[in-house]
């Protein structure tokens, strides 16, 4: 089902939305002043309050005053999460045929290309849920139009692609493992490939072993379905100006293996393919938006668990790139597939690698729910990513890798590597062991997204579920390209 976006409300609109600051109310339209404006309130009201002459049947059109907080601190980020809080409250009153307008000191204001795109996003973002498995009754209405008054129609049109992008990403990552392993992944990136006329290349875990990939190997053999690799490609029409690699972590469930997970700790970990099924959603968009670069989507995709084959603490396990790694901690089992598909992206020689991981839990301690971790050698890489992320409205903070002697601390004692390190510093350390398997000649990103992968809540342009972190981000980032 696609959106229909529109520059003005039709005769179907059930909604009229004008958003409302905090610091400039209008009299006699506020009935309950203490939430007049505030960021993300939304108020409906029987009646269309812009035309009271409305010929539309006016007793079935709503107005919704929507809260856009302070005037002065409004923004795209802003709009984008307000937009989202609109459609939300609007769906769950069944309304589906929307619009939202601004209007300042008695004007309509016109939307940059920019705010139009996140507008479309957060209209779109916040009619997403998802209840395939529920019944019908529990079945949100879709969203079928979102009208924009005096926006942008092309930043509509990238917005609708880049929120569409975002919402196949949370929905392949919200399903469960008992749905989606390695194989049947394989299978939805075969069929994603062939829709967007990419090249899809998928390797089993025999070619996998011959390859010398045994760190991706080793975590997959505990699992009755054996790990997979799989590596698209959006080549452009004409010569491609960059050559990009997006990898993700694709654990399609991660029981922590043999050092299994807490009952408290295993919950949610579905999700711990985040990484690869932001991979996947970026390889939508960008062949949407017709970027006129190369990008590469590699995800290694294992389920992590413990059975008699199951890889152990103590093994020793040659990498790709012929390093050896010490198990400590089967836990540990992200970095380990990241590894050998950070050398196989290497390989290829791309201009930049940008990987994207529910690495450590210990990002929510340093950063907090709202922030991903940012790993990053290379200073010019590390602002572009940044200033994608302000664009994009996500959040991105970079933690240094410079501390010698906090990298000792993987200098292993019966291998060259260990898997995890004494000194604390968890976030960083991952990004430490990663950058051991990248070809130091090309500029990398490590962006952790444990903590923000992933939410029990609707706020903004988040919902219940997994979030797609840093798609948006690296969207933007490769438009910049
Ligand atoms: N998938 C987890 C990280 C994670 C934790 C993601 C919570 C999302 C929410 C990862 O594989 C893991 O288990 N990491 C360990 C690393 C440790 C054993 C060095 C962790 O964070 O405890
Ligand atoms: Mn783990
Ligand atoms: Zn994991």
């Amino acid at each position: 089902m696609t959106v229909r976006f529109l520059s003005a409300p039709d005769s179907e609109t059930q909604v009229r939305g004008e958003i409302v600051f905090e610091d400039a109310p209008a009299s006699g339209k506020c009935e309950s002043p203490e939430l007049w404006g505030k960021k993300g309130k939304v108020a409906l009201i029987p009646g269309d309050l812009h035309n009271s002459n409305n010929p539309n049947n006016p007793d079935k059109i709503m107005t919704a005053l929507v809260g856009g907080g302070k005037r002065g601190k409004f923004s795209d980020a802003v709009l984008r999460d307000v937009a989202a809080e609109f459609t939300r409250a609007c769906g769950a009153h069944s309304c589906s045929r929307l619009s939202l307008e601004l209007s300042l000191d008695g004007e309509a204001q016109k939307f940059s290309r920019a705010a139009s795109g996140a507008a479309a996003e957060g209209a779109l973002a916040g009619a997403y849920s998802f209840d395939k498995y529920l019944g019908k009754s529990r079945k949100k209405l879709p969203l079928e139009s979102f009208a924009l008054v005096g926006g942008d129609e092309a930043g509509l049109e990238r917005g609708r692609i880049v929120g569409e992008a975002e919402s196949y990403a949370k929905d392949l990552c919200n399903e469960p493992g008992n749905v989606v392993n390695p194989l049947t992944f394989t299978l939805l990136a075969t069929k994603l490939s062939a829709q967007l006329g990419l090249d899809c290349s998928i390797s089993d875990e025999k070619e996998i072993a011959e390859a010398g990939m045994n760190a991706l190997w080793s975590v997959g053999k505990g699992s009755a379905t054996p790990p997979r690799l799989v590596h698209l490609v959006y080549r452009p029409e004409g010569p491609a100006r960059k050559r990009v690699a997006i990898v993700g972590k694709g654990v399609t469930f991660d029981s922590g293996g043999l050092c299994v997970k807490t009952r408290e700790g295993i919950k949610t970990m579905k999700h711990d393919k985040s990484g690869a099924c932001v991979m996947m959603g970026v390889m939508k968009a960008v062949a949407e938006l017709k970027l006129p670069i190369e990008v590469n989507g590699i995800a290694g995709l294992v389920e992590n668990m413990p059975d008699g084959g199951a890889y152990r603490p103590d093994d020793v396990i040659r990498a790709m790139n012929g390093k050896t790694i010490e198990i400590l901690n089967t836990d540990a089992e992200g970095r380990l597939t990241l590894a050998d598909v950070l050398t196989f992206a290497s390989k290829l020689e791309p201009d930049a690698i940008l990987d994207v991981a529910t690495l450590t839990g210990t990002a929510k301690a340093a950063l907090g729910s709202y922030t991903a971790a940012l790993l990053c050698d290379d200073d010019a890489l590390s602002a572009a990513l940044v200033r994608a992320a302000a664009i994009a409205g996500e959040r991105l903070h970079r933690l240094d890798m410079d501390d010698e002697r906090l990298r000792e601390g993987l200098n292993g004692v019966h291998a060259d590597l260990r898997q995890a390190s004494p000194d604390g510093g968890g976030t960083i350390i991952g990004g430490m062991f990663l950058r051991e398997f990248v070809d130091p000649s090309i500029p990398w990103a490590h962006i952790d997204i444990a903590a923000t992968g992933w939410y029990d809540k609707n706020f903004g342009v988040y919902s219940k579920g997994s979030s797609a972190y840093s798609l948006r981000t690296i969207v933007e980032y490769l438009s910049s390209l």
